[in-house]
């Protein structure tokens, strides 16, 4: 699996860093030269003759010790991958800003292969935002980062920050060597989108985005040219549109479509849009402009007019005014009257006052959005790209995969049941079943929704 391969293992000090010579010994296994390099304060946790034994190699801690014609930290960057674990939030740290005080870190410094770090640490340092800070900024630059886990911790806690099983490691260190994916062009929608009522208010439901943000990751790791159409702005080492409202995911969608390989809908797209947009927050009530100022509103004599003699008060609707003409009504307004718009229309003479009406209540006009999913299939011509749905539904799952699949002409659907409290919208977690044009069924029992992902992308890429 990985014959010839050079890996280059770096291990800082932390307790876990005694499972790295079970990690040493898998990879040897698989066919792999194996080097290793600690930080010295990991030489506290680990021998150097242990790790020399189990790789059949030179263990290296210290510069100015290689017996070779370059310096060090230089050749031992001719590895085809090095693999951080454990990575101490002190070794992140200073790999996230370019710090070489020993001969890991220069070496991390001048590596320009794939590097994988494995975090451990105790949990209220991974919570720490400076931590976070750091590995956001390693894994935007390409660094490959394999989360810790939840767990019993070496300092007697239980939490986040357990370095990940070393089998993990190898599967991961596997994955990132022989991207399986490599060439493939692929978009993917993630979030839900947000139809505008107004500056301030939209519509929208209750997506996170989790799923689509785990399958773009787990494409990119596995060598994929991801594109990513999202709600929300990431931070992400690939390709990333924002599209907040349907409408504007149907005009990136389309247009990239045409690249792709693949593109997986994971965004719960709204199915209806607010008709008017309101340029203007819409103010409860109805609002009144002052006289004198012509509007929109005023001049399309859509308000109402009241009379007031003194021009300073409202002193009810005058019935005689109401859907007057426009040019009378402007006259009249201009006299000393005030007008009173709609809620909802609101127009320049905002500056005008509001006046609560009692009872008063305002109607939305949805109008259906385009349904993008259906139209790129429809549009598609041949069988590229693979064009995969989502279908999120609270009753009759699979009956209802199975008319949608057909309906909107799709290759695959992938199915999750929304009524679960622990799975699906705002989960961490997922249980899907993988439907295809013939209605065949796969399911995939619950897991992360990175490995849903991972298996998403294994049926469609099979
Ligand atoms: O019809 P329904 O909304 O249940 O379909 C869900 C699938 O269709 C998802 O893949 C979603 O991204 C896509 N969709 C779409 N455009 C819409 C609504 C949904 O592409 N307006």
């Amino acid at each position: 699996m990985l014959e010839n391969k050079n890996i280059l293992i770096g291990i800082s000090a932390g307790i876990s860093a005694y499972k790295i010579c079970e990690l040493v010994r898998m990879y040897r296994k698989a066919g792999a030269n194996v080097r290793v390099v600690l930080t010295p304060n990991a030489l506290n946790l680990v021998t150097k003759l242990t790790l020399e034994t189990l790789s059949n190699n030179e263990v290296y801690v210290n510069n100015f010790e290689i017996d070779e014609y370059k310096p060090e930290h230089i050749a031992l960057t001719e590895s085809d991958i090095l693999v951080i674990a454990p990575a101490t939030a002190n070794t992140i740290g200073k790999i996230a800003n370019g710090i070489c005080d020993n001969l890991l870190l220069s070496t991390a410094c001048a590596f320009s292969k794939p590097t994988l770090i494995v975090p451990a640490m105790n949990t209220n340092m991974w919570n720490n935002p400076i931590v976070q800070e750091n590995i956001r900024k390693l894994s935007k630059l390409g660094y490959h980062i394999l989360e810790p886990a939840s767990g019993y911790l070496a300092c007697g806690t239980s939490g986040v920050g357990r370095m990940r099983e070393v089998e993990e490691i190898f599967d991961k260190t596997v994955e990132i060597m022989t991207p399986k994916l490599k060439g493939k062009k692929i978009l993917i929608t993630a979030g839900g989108t947000r139809e505008k009522i107004d500056p301030v208010r939209y519509i929208t439901n209750a997506s996170s985005g989790k799923m689509g943000l785990a399958i773009a990751d787990t494409a990119h790791a596995m060598g994929a040219d991801v594109t990513l159409v999202s709600t929300f702005k990431t931070d992400k080492p690939y390709l990333n549109y924002v599209a907040e409202t349907a409408l504007e995911m149907e005009k990136i969608v389309k247009e990239q479509t045409p690249f792709q390989d693949c593109v997986i809908m994971a965004a719960a797209v709204s199915d209806y849009r607010v008709e008017n947009y309101s340029s203007q927050k819409i103010k409860r009530g109805k609002c009144i402009g002052p006289a004198g100022e012509t509007t929109s509103l005023m001049s399309s004599g859509g308000g109402k007019y009241i009379m007031s003699a003194d021009n300073n008060e409202a002193t009810g609707l005058d019935k005689n005014a109401e859907s007057a003409s426009n040019a009378g009504l402007q006259a009249e307004c201009q006299q000393g009257g005030k007008c009173i718009g709609l809620a909802g229309e609101t127009t320049s003479w905002m500056g005008g006052e509001c006046i609560n009406l009692e009872g008063n209540s305002i109607t939305l006009k949805l109008v259906e959005n385009p349904d993008i999913l259906k139209e790129i299939c429809a549009e598609r011509k041949g069988e590229t790209p693979i064009i995969v749905g989502f279908c999120a539904e609270s009753e009759n799952l699979i009956e209802n995969a199975k008319i949608k699949i057909q309906h909107k002409g799709c290759d695959l659907l992938i199915a999750n049941d929304i009524s679960r409290k622990d799975i699906g919208f705002d989960s961490d977690s997922n249980e899907v079943y993988i439907i295809n044009r013939e209605l065949n069924i796969k399911h995939i029992e619950k897991d992360t929704k990175q490995n849903i992902a991972k298996r998403i992308l294994e049926e469609i890429f099979e």
